[in-house]
Formats: structure tokens, sequence, C-alpha cells
């Protein structure tokens, strides 16, 4: 039991799923503090982070006006980003827990290249991944085998396929699955099927941005409390399908065939994406399990689903999943109150009138106070 390897215990394996934390190198302590928590809760065997790891557009504007000052070299902004993602590794790495990571598109938003990030994430001693030996990929697509207890054969498989990145000769993102990303997953499952004697490898899929079916899982409806406005429309989730949309889903412009190719391969259990920061749903299609899970960071526009994502696997290829809020692991609290709203980037009217309130009890009480002295 000496190698690295991931292993199943007692015919269970934990991954918990961290997405959307985009921060920078002035951090919002809230989210440290309930990813704290969910990692003493969950006690996961892996930490998955899909995707805007960091706010990676806004190294450089961080601060008004120092910022521009003081981050406004390459150099600077590696070490910016360096500084961000500490904040969200070094809790992961101090519990010794193995993670890995997808990029979103936020993170190729500005003059580090992927494979300079993943030089950051590397430096860390947990670090799983980031390994392919594939260069017709991007550096976040690879895949992580998860093996049975004695070791003897990969029991699961979980694949990191990167979905995002930013043309930078055009000025503008895309979220697509590239051709070769499919090609390689189809290519390496089929590979890992035919190690498995010919059966596909149990697996979870995981990309940043939601594939295009995503958008099967809702439908028209009318004026309804709840219903989600879309280009003159309103939209809710399809029967059958658990939990909340508080945004339409921002699928992949192109998915390269890859959901076709999964179906074929009969790998794949469930597809689990971040990206759309409101929405926390489970659907089914086509006997795929689409799951989404909303993000994580307080810094950028949220609502209270922020939180993460459990996955337990089991040996015999079946997963269970739920979605842990932040009320979930802070408590409903005066304290867990306070702080998500000083933090929480959705609630700025409401703390607008807290502070509001609070200046004018000081200013109601110094006027009587020099009203008494006098
Ligand atoms: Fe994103």
């Amino acid at each position: 039991m000496s190698d690295n390897k991931l292993r199943f215990k007692n015919g269970v394996f934990t991954v918990l799923q961290v997405s959307d934390p985009q921060d920078l190198q002035y951090v919002r302590r809230t989210m440290l503090w309930m990813l704290n928590k969910a990692y003493d809760r969950v006690r996961p065997d892996l930490i998955l982070l899909t995707g805007d790891n960091t706010l990676g557009n806004h190294f450089r504007d961080a601060l008004p006006v120092v910022s521009r000052l003081t981050v406004n070299t390459k150099e600077k902004e590696f070490r910016a980003m360096q500084k961000a993602l500490a904040y969200v590794l070094e809790p992961i790495a101090g519990r010794g827990i193995p993670f890995a990571i997808i990029y979103g598109n936020h993170d190729d938003m500005n003059e580090i290249t992927k494979e300079k990030q993943a030089e950051i994430y590397r430096d860390y001693p947990g670090c799983v991944g980031l390994d392919n030996p594939d260069q017709t990929v991007d550096v976040d697509t690879y895949n992580i085998p998860v093996f049975s207890e004695d070791g003897s054969r990969v029991a699961y498989n979980l694949w990191m396929l990167d979905s995002a990145w930013t043309d930078h000769a055009e000025g503008r993102g895309r979220c697509e699955i590239k051709p070769e990303t499919t090609a390689w997953y189809d290519k390496t499952c089929k590979a890992l099927a035919a190690e498995n004697g010919g059966s596909p490898v149990p697996a979870l899929l995981f990309q940043h941005v939601p594939l295009r079916e995503t958008l099967r899982l809702v439908e028209p409806c009318g004026e309804l409390p709840g219903a989600i406005k879309e280009k003159g429309h309103s939209y809710r989730l399809i029967y059958g399908v658990k939990g909340e949309m508080g945004e339409f889903p921002s699928v992949c412009d192109t998915d390269a065939g890859l959901f076709d190719a999964i179906k074929a391969n009969g790998d794949v259990k469930a597809v689990v994406f971040g990206h759309d920061h409101l929405n926390c749903f489970e659907g089914n299609l086509d006997g795929i399990d689409f799951i989404q899970t909303p993000g994580a960071s307080f810094r950028c526009y949220g609502s209270p689903a922020r939180g993460v994502r459990v996955f337990r696997l089991y040996e015999d290829g079946r997963y269970e999943t739920e979605h842990l809020r932040y009320t979930d692991l802070c408590g409903k609290n005066p304290v867990s109150a306070l702080r998500y709203l000083w933090d929480a980037d959705d609630v700025w009217k409401q703390k607008a009138a807290v502070l509001g309130a609070l200046a004018l009890g000081a200013a109601a009480g110094a006027a009587a106070y020099i009203m008494k002295k006098q």
C-alpha cells in the first residue's frame, strides 16, 4: 500500500466537488470558512475543483487603483494568481487530502497559460492528474483512476475534461468541448474497457461548462413563481428533475459529439458541471445523470445554495450524491448569517441597509449625547 494509487476503502470512495470558488488575491474569508467546515465534516478521499478556480480576469483590478499600479506585469499577475490559489489550496494540502482540478472560462482570462497555471497546482503535494501525456488535448483533460481496495483493478474512473478557453487573438471566450477532447475520451475509454476484460469502467465525468443537452432539462412555462426569464420567455425545470434553477443554463457552444460518445461507450453514470452559480439540480437524460453544482464563491454572484457537492462512489459501480449548502455546513445562527451578509456578493442591498441602520443609530446616539451635554 505504499504506492500513491487512490483506492476504495471498505467499498466506498468519497469525492467532494468545489465548483467556481473564483476569488482573488484578497479572498472573501466566509467561503474559506464554509469550505473548511465541508472538509472536516465530509473527510473526502479526493477534492475536485471544477473550474473558475480563480477570478482570473481581475487580478489587475482587484483593488481600485492599487492593483493597477502594483499588478502591472505578467510576472506580478502570476504571483497574484499564486496567492489567490494558496487561499484555496493550502487548507486542502494542510489536511493531506488529494485534489485535482479542471479550468473554467475565468481561469484563462489572463496572460498566464493553462500550462503555466498547472505549475502552481503541481507545487502542492496532494495534486493528482494534470498528467496527460497526450499533447493533443488541454493540460486539464485527463482521467483519474480509482482502484479497488486491493489495488488490482480500476474500480471507478473520473473524467476531467477541459470545456473553456479564451481566444486571445480574437479577444473572446469560448465554451466548448474540442473535437480532440472527445476523441481522447473515446479512445481512452475503450482502452480502459479492454483492460477491464471488455466491460466499461464505471465513471463520473466532470467538465466546467454544461453540455448542450442540459437544455433538454428545461421547458417553457407561464408566468409562474420562480420561473427563469430568458430572451422574453419563462422557463422551469422539467418534471423529474430534482433541485432548483436560478438562471437559464449557460451551455457549451459545441460538444463535438461527446454526449453521443458517452452513451455509446456506456461507462459514464453521471456528467457533472459547474459554471452556472445559481443552479443546483439532478436530472437524467437517456440514462445518464446530469448534475449541476452551484458556485462556492462569495466574491461573485451566487445564492444561498453556495456550498459543495459530495459523491459517494461504491466499488460495485453505484454512486450517490448530495449537495451541502452554506447553512448545512455553517449552521443557521447569527454568526453564520452575519458572515454571509458581510461577504456574499448577492446581498449588497441588505448589507447597505444594515450598515445604513447602524450609521443612523450611531448618529442618533451621538446627537443624544451632545444634547445631554449641553
Ligand atoms: Fe464559469
